[in-house]
This record gives structure tokens, C-alpha cells and sequence, in this order.
């Protein structure tokens, strides 16, 4: 499984021999000015909420890659679908079987509506279980209990990917709860630092997890890196 970071919550998973995108948004974040979001190529999109900041680009990356389906709940689905653009929907605690490995859609706590304002059902989380490793998209949420159920339904993960940027979702000291809930000691940071409200200071961050003998990684963007 490979992992490259495109800034803010935006990561593309290379698993399975498929390439899978997770909240599309290069174009409006600040800090990725050097990225190209017409350059991105991939098989399936995951929004894990309508908010801007995870679909800002969807549907340009979506209209670039005409055969990518998106994959999110069934309010964001049938907004896609609407618009001409290829959908699977899905809802909470349901699996399905893709041609790279299979997917849960699990509980998030946060909010979810379209930029124009079409509500966006609820915000969702994946776990994606394929051949070459098992990877939980928390999307933007707090932490929450129902976290504990992801080890006693999922395989066991590999890593994860949680919100450590605070205001909006929890914050690291929060996702260093959440890695005990779910059982993961390699933590993938990610909404921290686009905007005002989530800067973080990265030392104190990482330092935090270390104490407790667990890996937060904070990805530079365009940095690939192998689970
Ligand atoms: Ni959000
Ligand atoms: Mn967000």
C-alpha cells in the first residue's frame, strides 16, 4: 500500500493495483500551491464529507478521470450522480467489495453540507481492507466511542489516518485516545495546519505520540510514503 499526501486530508492510496483518492481539495488550500490537481489520476474518489475543503476538487478530478467512481454516502452519491458523474453509494456499517479489496463505511462525528448548500447526509469514515494492508480515513470527526468498534468488525489495521488539527475535528492529544481505540500505533496526521484555526505546533505533536510509544507521521506534501 502507498500513500502520497496532497495536502490537508487529501491522500491517494495505491492499493490492490487500483489508485484511490480520498477528499479531493489541492486547488483552494493555500499550501499547495505546487501541486496540480489536473495531474491526478485515479480510479475512485472517497469523499468522507460535502464540506469544501474535501470535495473543493472532486468534480474536476472526477470530469479528468471519467472512469473514477466516487464512493461516499448516499446524500454525496446521489449529488454526483445527479450531475453525470459515475457513483457507488454507501451508508454506515455496510461493506462492499471493490475490485482493489473491500470497504466499510463507519461513524464520524462532524457535520456535512454541499458548498451551494444541498445537504450532504451524514460525514463518514472508511476502512479500506485490501490485500496489501488495512487503512481506517477517520474524515473529519471528534473523537468518539464508537471508534471501539472498528477493531471488533475490521481486520486489524495498519495504520490510520485521524484529524489532529483541533477547532474542527479533535486534536492529537484526542487522536492519541482515538489509536487506542482503534488499536493502531501508526498514525497518519492530516486537517492540521491549511487554515488559521489548525496550526500545529509538529514537534509537540509528534512528541506527544512518541511518549506513548506510538507513531504520528506527518506527511510533507507530495510525500509518498510505503505501508
Ligand atoms: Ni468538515
Ligand atoms: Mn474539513
Amino acid at each position: 500500500m502507498k500513500l502520497t499526501y496532497y495536502g490537508h486530508s487529501c491522500f491517494l492510496v495505491e492499493t490492490g493495483g487500483k489508485r484511490l483518492l480520498f477528499d479531493p481539495f489541492v486547488s483552494g488550500n493555500p499550501l499547495a500551491t505546487g501541486l496540480d490537481v489536473n495531474a491526478i489520476r485515479c480510479d475512485y474518489i472517497f469523499p468522507t464529507h460535502a464540506h469544501r475543503d474535501h470535495i473543493g476538487d472532486l468534480e474536476t478530478v472526477a470530469r479528468n478521470n471519467p472512469e473514477a467512481l466516487i464512493v461516499g454516502i448516499w446524500e454525496i452519491s446521489t449529488y454526483y450522480s445527479s450531475k453525470g458523474l459515475r457513483t457507488h453509494p454507501m451508508n454506515k456499517g455496510g461493506w462492499w467489495a471493490f475490485d482493489f479489496g473491500r470497504v466499510k463505511m463507519v461513524q464520524a462525528v462532524h457535520s456535512s453540507v454541499f458548498p451551494d448548500g444541498t445537504p450532504g447526509g451524514e460525514p463518514a469514515g472508511f476502512v479500506i481492507d485490501s490485500p496489501d494492508g488495512v487503512l481506517y480515513v477517520a474524515g473529519d470527526t471528534a473523537l468518539t466511542m464508537d471508534m471501539q468498534l472498528i477493531p471488533m468488525t475490521c481486520p486489524t489495521l495498519d495504520a490510520a489516518i485521524l484529524p489532529v488539527g483541533s477547532n474542527f475535528t479533535m486534536d492529537y492529544a484526542d487522536a492519541l485516545i482515538a489509536s487506542d481505540f482503534i488499536r493502531c500505533d501508526r498514525i497518519i496526521g492530516c486537517h492540521y495546519d491549511t487554515f488559521g484555526f489548525i496550526k500545529i505546533d509538529h514537534k509537540e505533536a509528534v512528541s506527544t505520540f512518541a511518549e506513548s510509544r506510538k507513531e504520528l507521521i506527518l506527511m510533507d506534501l507530495g510525500e509518498t510514503l510505503e505501508l
